[in-house]
């Protein structure tokens, strides 16, 4: 049942602003602490989505994290910081170093996570003096117009925009749906072959691209992970024609696969950094680090008002702090809370055929629905009725690619929720698959 405040605020919304994405689900968020939040009604939810991956460490972040930024906003709050000094950032960069492979050194700062690629695909431009860029069919980099030139996972976020970047996309491993209808394990990575004798062998010379853009683990695109060698064949291809790599960690970073960056997982390391959401423990804030050896860049060429906001900073320090102090406690509750949502996904998927697949790490976790599971053919409006039906029961869930659920709840959250959003998702699914 839609109250009448809700239905009356949903009207009010839809005069004012233009459409945006949006959950299909009536959720007006009054306020959140810890493993929940609450709508304007005052019924409490549990999260599953981390309102998109920022509230790794709680709804909300924490008191710790929340006085950090307070005390800030009494100080000051900006200072323009691409044109004036502050040191509360340099803190901050740093703590975020020590996070960072040996050999990072400098770095960027903006206000989200496109900006942050922004300055990674102009930085790889002025380090490198090549044009071209190379991304994944199904990527999602952010909506700006040159993140955008390599984000692929939907038409409606390209439709209209062009013209782009001179960006070129390859398949990325997407071994469920494999591309070249191989098996997983035995195609000696056929879609690598593709990128080396059509994209780099016949569209763009190799040693023209600056830059390809990667997700570890494809967000936006349906929580898709590669197999474990594929991104050491891609480095070997990047070093070859000596383009670099930039990895995207703004969705799977920041100790959401139980390692501070998701890339480590692959045993890979890129030339160029991006994060941003978790980052700024709920305040706007974008960063791009990049290799030292790759230089500076001149002065001028690159800037943002915004960037470096300090009561962003404020609160990215104090989160980071906390989660130096924690790491190994954090790790190791993400890979046992991970392996928790996972066991129980198997579960619910031996009793019903509309889980196609279950995929992740840590906990970054996606379902992927399917109407049959030979023909694989997506259950789209199945997995619309699993988040309504979650929603009414008091769970937050969002969806990702065309028939994928995400599972991303913040890594503080209690085993007590944890199993009481499982048994939702277990009724939901049951539910939805009645039809
Ligand atoms: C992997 C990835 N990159 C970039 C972005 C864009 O970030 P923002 O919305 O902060 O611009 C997102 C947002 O969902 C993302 O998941």
């Amino acid at each position: 049942m839609v109250s009448k405040k809700v239905k009356s605020i949903l009207a009010r919304d839809k005069k004012v602003f233009l459409t945006t994405t949006r959950v299909p689900y009536p959720f007006i968020v009054d306020k959140g602490d810890g493993d929940f939040a609450y709508d304007v009604d005052g019924k409490k939810y549990i999260d599953f989505t981390a309102f998109v991956s920022i509230y790794n460490l709680g709804v909300n972040a924490n008191a710790e994290i929340r006085n950090a930024m307070k005390r800030q906003m009494d100080k000051i709050m900006h200072v323009a910081f691409t044109d004036n000094y502050a040191l509360l950032p340099v803190e901050f960069a740093e703590e975020l170093l020590k996070f960072m492979p040996k050999g990072f050194g400098k770095m960027f700062l903006s206000n989200s996570g496109t900006e942050a690629n922004e300055a990674a695909i102009k930085f790889s431009k002025l380090f490198t003096k090549r044009q071209y860029l190379l991304g994944y069919y199904n990527a999602f980099h952010g909506r700006t117009a040159g993140s955008l030139s390599l984000t692929s996972s939907k038409l409606v976020q390209r439709r209209q925009f062009g013209p782009f970047f001179n960006a070129f996309h390859v398949p990325f491993p997407y071994c469920y749906r494999c591309p070249f209808n191989q098996k997983p394990g035995e195609c000696g990575f056929a879609c690598l072959d593709f990128m080396k004798n059509y994209t780099l062998g016949k569209e763009v010379p190799g040693e023209e691209v600056s830059a390809m853009l990667i997700e570890p683990i494809q967000g936006e695109g349906g929580y898709i992970v590669p197999p474990n060698d594929y991104f050491k064949e891609l480095r070997k291809i990047a070093d070859d024609y000596g383009f670099l790599l930039i990895d995207d960690e703004i969705q799977a970073g920041y100790m959401r696969t139980g390692k501070f960056l998701a890339l480590d997982n692959f045993g890979v390391q890129a030339d160029i950094y991006t994060m941003a959401k978790a980052i700024g423990a709920g305040l706007p804030l974008g960063v791009t680090i990049t290799k030292s050896s790759l230089g500076d860049i001149p002065a001028g060429s690159h800037a943002t008002t915004f960037g470096g906001n300090l009561v962003s900073v404020a609160g990215a320090l104090e989160a980071l702090k906390f989660i130096e102090r924690n790491k190994e406690k954090l790790h190791d509750e993400i890979m046992k809370k991970g392996a928790f949502i996972k066991k129980r996904l198997n579960e619910i998927a031996k009793d019903n055929a509309l889980i196609g697949d279950i995929r992740g790490i840590g906990m970054m976790i996606g379902v992927e629905l399917v109407k049959d599971q030979k023909s694989k053919e997506p259950a789209i409006k199945e997995r619309e009725k699993v988040l309504n039906y979650a929603f009414e029961k008091g769970l937050l869930l969002l969806p990702a690619g065309t028939s994928t659920i995400r599972i991303i709840p913040p890594f503080t959250i209690s085993m007590e929720s944890l199993e009481k959003g499982l048994d939702i998702l277990d009724d939901a699914i049951k539910v939805a698959s009645k039809g």
